[in-house]
């Protein structure tokens, strides 16, 4: 027995998917998306597409230049030029650890169009570069309503422009033009300045000693991450939404009080470009943004009673210089995609889903099926959108995929009219059915689109 006792089982024999996927349930399981990264289906690309085309039209009118940069960028771009101590480099990157250093999914496009600026030495052309860009963000945050890990941003940065106030506002108001673009209207814009590399460590230090004493008189009037925050990075205390922490942050010095002549004389140019505009906005004391590389103007743009902001931005003379380029003055801002997705559908403010008055193809036998390849190619030189259910055979059931398709018109090609060369059209309404010659059913049909437009 003692012996008996020493003998391994030999394991039963698995299959590959039992070793490897974890079992015949595992296979079977239906896979989802990942967590916080939505898809973009069908029904929603009308509204997509619309946010696409204002991001571009709104970007043209102001003269940007579309750049598209990698998903993919150095980790040290984002280490560097969005912060160490940020949230979104300490605990939200996606990091790929690879054989030639470690890589990241970028979290953002600043400091990548940053990075491309640079690099193709776009300062010695004529500047301001004025550059926008669209697609994925990744931020592994705790996903929520409109908060996910795999986010969509349309962004415009401006370089070059000898810091000139007149483009703080130019970029807000585009952002403010976008969101009108998309038919919401009377968003808020908050603004704060948090001053340059002369007067912020004055103010940093003030703010840490103030805080300093906070911790000495009440050692649990501050959250452990405030407390954590006070040695690296302490500027966001003042963003924290920490209940016990709000006392503090009330009485903590202003930071318009304490920044210089040059950064005050800055911001006022910049309210002034915005009242011009009829730009309505708030001073915000406690905005100071999540992101290392802002100094002076920043803002978010945020829908009439909402929370989240929808845009956000500011200036950043300094990026250029943290990543090893030379100065150069930049702003510029971002709005989230998915956020105004989000909120138009909230409103029921969306373009329709699927385009009015579609043409559905229908056949019956195998030389009308050849036939309707041919007379949908013909269509389509003529710019007219045939859909059509080539995979069924009867009759009864390409009607019934129209009717869901909800199409306005099916033509129906069959056996007999292909020989004498017409088609029944039949109005997917009334059940009301003609047949016209099959060489004039593309321009008959269009008029019929251009009659019911
Ligand atoms: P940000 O505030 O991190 O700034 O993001 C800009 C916008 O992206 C936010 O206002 C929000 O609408 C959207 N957003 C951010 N995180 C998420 C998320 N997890 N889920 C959904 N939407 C999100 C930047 O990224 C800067 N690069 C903006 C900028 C451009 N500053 C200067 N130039």
């Amino acid at each position: 027995m003692a012996e008996k006792r020493g003998v391994k089982k030999k394991p039963a024999r698995q299959s590959f998917a039992r070793q490897n996927l974890g079992g015949r349930r595992r296979v079977r399981e239906i896979l989802q998306n990942v967590r916080g990264m939505h898809d973009i289906l069908p029904d929603d690309q009308p509204q997509w597409e619309k946010m696409l085309r204002t991001a571009r039209d709104v970007s043209e009118t102001y003269g940007f230049r579309k750049i598209e940069t990698p998903i993919v960028e150095q980790l040290d771009l984002f280490t560097r030029g969005v912060g160490e101590h940020t949230d979104i480099v300490e605990k939200e990157m996606y990091i790929l650890k690879t054989g030639g250093g470690a890589l990241a999914l970028r979290p953002e496009g600043t400091a990548a169009v940053a990075r491309a600026y640079i690099q193709y030495g776009m300062d010695r052309m004529a500047q301001p570069m004025k550059l926008w860009y669209a697609g994925p963000m990744f931020r592994h945050e705790q996903p929520q309503a409109g908060r996910y890990r795999q986010l969509h941003q349309w962004g415009i940065e401006i370089f070059g422009s000898d810091d000139d106030p007149i483009y703080d506002a130019q970029v807000i108001l585009a952002m403010v033009r976008f969101a009108e673009g998309v038919r919401l209207r009377n968003v808020r814009i908050e603004i704060n300045s948090i001053g340059c590399r002369v007067c912020r460590p004055l103010y940093r230090k003030k703010l840490v000693e103030y805080y300093r004493g906070v911790i000495h008189k009440t050692p649990k009037g501050l959250c452990e991450d405030c407390k954590r925050r006070l040695a690296v990075n302490p500027l966001r205390l003042l963003d924290c939404k920490n209940e016990i922490c709000q006392p503090h942050k009330e009485q903590a010095p202003a930071l318009l009080n304490s920044i210089c002549a040059a950064c005050k004389a800055h911001f006022r140019n910049v309210l002034e470009y915005l009242d011009e505009l009829k730009l309505p906005y708030t001073l915000n004391q406690f905005l100071v943004r999540g992101l290392d590389y802002y100094n002076r103007t920043v803002f978010e743009v945020f829908a009439e009673e909402g929370t989240l902001a929808l845009a956000a931005g500011g200036r950043y003379d300094y990026l250029t210089e943290m990543i090893g380029g030379k100065p150069a003055p930049a702003v510029g801002a971002a709005a989230g995609l998915d956020r105004i997705g989000e909120l138009l559908k909230e409103k029921n403010l969306l373009p329709p889903a699927r385009p009015k008055n579609k043409i559905f193809l229908v056949h019956v036998g195998d030389l009308a099926k050849k036939r309707s390849l041919v007379l949908i190619e013909e269509f389509r030189a003529e710019g007219v959108r045939v859909n059509e259910s080539f995979g069924k055979n009867s009759l009864g059931a390409q009607l019934q995929s129209a009717d869901k398709e909800q199409a306005s018109i099916a033509l129906i090609l069959g056996q007999k009219e292909v020989f004498e060369e017409s088609i029944i059209i039949r109005d997917m309404q009334t059940g009301a059915q003609e047949t016209a010659p099959l060489s004039q059913v593309v321009p008959l049909i269009k008029k019929k689109l251009q009659e019911m437009a």
